[in-house]
């Protein structure tokens, strides 16, 4: 099972990112360009990001660098803290953010600017987090 999850989440990283990254620029132009279209966009950056929060649970539980590894120990060494402890967490954190946005703006007028903030956020907190030497390395 981890040899099937863990290169799942690891690709759809990409595609949970991105489409968060959309989700803003498409928040920024809703205005003129986008109108309603940013949330369609906010939707399936929402619906990646909530695919990613199980996969992730279920790998935080099945991987040798998730809860097993959790240990004085790791908390010393920076990689395997933040594997164990700081992007399960962090990453917990941004999902709620960009959900409350979501479930927010739906139900305003024009909710892109509540998709802009928490949609922000939330991008930062992935972002500050991401395990980038394995994950490009
Ligand atoms: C949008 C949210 C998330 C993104 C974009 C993301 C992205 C990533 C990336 C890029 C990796 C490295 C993969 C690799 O080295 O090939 C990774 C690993 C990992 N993630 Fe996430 N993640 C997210 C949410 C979560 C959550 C919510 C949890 C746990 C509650 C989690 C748990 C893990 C664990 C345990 C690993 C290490 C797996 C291993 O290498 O054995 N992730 N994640
Ligand atoms: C650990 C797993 C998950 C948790 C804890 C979770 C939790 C939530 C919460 C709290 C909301 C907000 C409801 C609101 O707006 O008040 C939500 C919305 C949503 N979730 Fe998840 N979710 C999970 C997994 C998933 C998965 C796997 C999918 C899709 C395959 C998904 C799709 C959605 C969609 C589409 C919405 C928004 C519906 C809408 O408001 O238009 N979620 N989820």
């Amino acid at each position: 099972m981890y040899g099937y999850i863990q290169p799942i989440h690891s690709y759809l990283a990409w595609l949970a990112l991105g489409l968060i990254v959309l989700s803003v620029v498409a928040a920024m132009l809703s205005k003129s360009v986008f109108k309603d279209t940013y949330r369609k966009i906010a939707k399936f950056g929402l619906i990646t990001v909530h695919i990613q929060l199980l996969l992730g649970l279920t790998l935080y539980f099945i991987s040798p660098m998730g809860f097993s590894n959790l240990s004085g120990e790791t908390m010393k060494d920076s990689f395997t803290r933040l594997l164990a402890l700081e992007h399960p967490l962090m990453n917990i954190i941004a999902i709620i953010l960009i959900t409350i946005g979501h479930s927010q703006s739906k139900k305003l007028d024009d909710g892109s600017k509540k998709i802009l903030i928490f949609y922000t956020l939330g991008l930062v907190l992935l972002l500050s987090r991401i395990p980038w030497s394995t994950w490009l390395g």
